[in-house]
């Protein structure tokens, strides 16, 4: 199956799921991802649209607890950055209608323990999908070593046989 298939595929499935439905099956999910982070400091996270795995609460969370939270923001056609995650009010919508922080730029050579990747699908090999722009393999591939804990969320039944890939596609570590 081709990349642009197996995302249609993806968005008919979440298509089957009310809004309502989604949040539920997000909790289950979020709880494993807590379980997973309990001894991380410092975390990449996204902020979550409404058809992906919810993470508003647990971003919260993970501030109040004092882990050290960072979310992406899109500065280009090519490229994300990151910015420190501080709370709701620093938030305001940036390309794509996602939420992004507003404060400083994190440099490239800062080091995160964990790094949350959103995906369309998730094989069980960790071989990834996203929606198709590249940012994230560009993103994980700048870096740097100690490389963080690779963690890919997505709903179970975005977990499927075989992601197709190609030689830019980053894998992750695990698919909570
Ligand atoms: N490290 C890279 N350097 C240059 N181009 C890249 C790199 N990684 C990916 N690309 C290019 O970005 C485009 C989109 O890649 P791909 O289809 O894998 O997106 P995706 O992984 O689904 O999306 P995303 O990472 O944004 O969630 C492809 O043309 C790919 O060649
Ligand atoms: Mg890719």
């Amino acid at each position: 199956m081709l990349k642009n298939e197996l995302r249609a595929l993806m968005r008919q499935r979440k298509r089957q799921f009310t809004q309502q439905q989604l949040s539920e099956l997000s909790l289950p999910i979020v709880a494993r991802i807590k379980s997973l982070l309990r001894n991380s400091r410092t975390i990449v996270a996204y902020y979550s649209l409404n058809d992906e795995v919810d993470t508003h609460h647990l971003i919260d969370e993970m501030v109040q607890e004092g882990k050290i939270v960072y979310l992406p923001k899109v500065v280009s056609d090519t490229e994300m950055v990151l910015c420190r995650y501080t709370g709701r009010d620093s938030l305001s919508p940036g390309s794509f209608g996602i939420m992004e922080p507003q404060g400083p730029v994190m440099p490239h050579n800062t080091s995160f323990d964990v790094v949350l990747v959103p995906g369309m699908a998730f094989d069980a090999d960790g071989h990834r999908l996203g929606r198709g722009k590249g940012y994230y393999d560009r993103f994980l591939s700048t870096m740097m070593a100690p490389r963080s804990l690779l963690v890919g969320v997505c709903f179970d039944f975005q977990k499927v046989e075989l992601v197709p890939t190609d030689s830019c596609d980053i894998s992750v570590d695990i698919v909570v």
